[in-house]
């Protein structure tokens, strides 16, 4: 039996708790952190150091939420020789290359499905794509806060305010919605998801715009073009280059991406040998994001999980990624996205993104 020590008990950890509780998967709870005050349950500890030096513990399960004190802890479990799996996109995005190095030396296992796309199995698709295929492009819609609200924007003619009041009364948004409406949420997943794709760590800055300033009005008027707007992370690779970037994308209407309502989420990834693979689920939420986290054990469990595979050194280069920037005052084509990401901020203004025709 493989014996975890579980930090975190919010809606990812209480749920990995209950299922492993419900289904007997040969993985055990040896402890439980929580913040002072709340350890009051059994297991439950609010000592990190109680977990790491328990030698039966052979892996920590990471489910706190935000970066810090979360890396600290994976850092701490790694260079204890514990297997890590991971939900913290944060924590993971900060330091991929570092966590995967520090894992290598110790001779564990870093896992982070949960980390991006919650149940979709979209980190083990990317790593399997990538073992083989040389991989051209990765996009997605990995916000299911912002999917939700720009879809419920578009269908249902919700304000901006309304939109994100609902996502936050459904529990997708995060404790402070600015890191989903400005595209810091994307911007983690999609270094972790290009990174694993191109097998190269991606640059922490890549050009980012979110959702604020999008009015219902904005919308309507795409709508009346046969157009959606979503918020997406693009990327693109060429030999030893790459590019990616994050912001609200016009599609039309036959484009699966249009198509991905309320709050799922969506990825796309190019090989060389398979051609495009897409896959469409639920980007979060305790059960979701608990059979991702779950998953990861069973692949350590049975002897099949492995370490992130960072190779390579690809040169950042924003001119791979070009559309035309949709301004409400003008429409610039031709342009690098990371341009038409830095117009945008110059003017203070909302930016769509039509990327060129082979970039989707
Ligand atoms: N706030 C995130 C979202 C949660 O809306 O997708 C999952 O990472």
């Amino acid at each position: 039996q493989l014996k975890i020590g579980l930090l975190g008990y919010g809606t990812v950890g209480r749920t990995v708790a209950a299922l492993l509780d419900e289904r007997d998967c040969g993985i055990g709870i040896r402890h439980i952190l929580r913040r002072p005050g709340r350890a009051d349950g059994p297991l439950m500890t609010d000592s990190f150091e109680t977990v790491l030096n328990d030698p039966e513990v052979t892996c920590i399960v990471e489910a706190l939420p935000g970066r810090d004190p979360a890396l600290a802890y994976i850092r701490a479990a790694l260079t204890a020789g514990k297997h890590v799996v991971t939900s913290n996109k944060a924590a993971v995005a900060a330091d991929l290359k570092g966590l995967a190095d520090l894992a290598r030396a110790r001779g564990v296992s870093l896992l982070f499905e949960a980390s991006c796309g919650g149940g979709m199995h979209w980190i083990e698709m990317i790593k399997k794509t990538a073992r083989f295929d040389e991989v051209t492009e990765v996009s997605g819609i990995l916000n299911g806060t912002c999917n939700y609200m720009l879809d419920r924007m578009e269908r249902s003619g919700l304000s901006f305010e309304e939109a994100l009041s609902r996502a936050q009364a459904l529990g997708y948004a995060e404790a402070d919605p600015t890191a989903d409406v400005s595209g810091a949420d994307v911007r983690n997943k999609a270094i972790i998801s290009a990174s694993l794709a191109y097998r190269t760590p991606v640059a922490a800055d890549i050009p980012t715009a979110g959702i604020v300033g999008v009015t219902k009005e904005i919308i309507a008027a795409a709508r009346a073009r046969g157009r959606s707007i979503r918020l997406m992370m693009l990327s693109q690779r060429r030999g030893e280059r790459y590019a990616a970037g994050i912001a609200p994308v016009l599609l039309s209407s036959d484009e699966i991406a249009a198509n991905v309502r309320d709050n799922l989420n969506y990825g796309r990834i190019t090989g060389d040998v398979v051609g495009a693979l897409s896959i469409i689920g639920q980007g979060a939420g305790g059960r979701p994001t608990a059979d991702a986290v779950i998953q990861d054990l069973i692949s350590l469990g049975r002897g099949e999980a492995g370490l992130p595979v960072l190779d390579r050194s690809l040169t950042y280069d924003p001119g791979l990624l070009r559309g035309t920037g949709h301004f409400p005052d003008e429409v610039l084509p031709g342009r690098p996205l990371a341009e038409l990401i830095e117009i945008a901020r110059q003017k203070q203004s909302f930016l769509a993104f039509e990327p060129q025709a082979t970039e989707l």
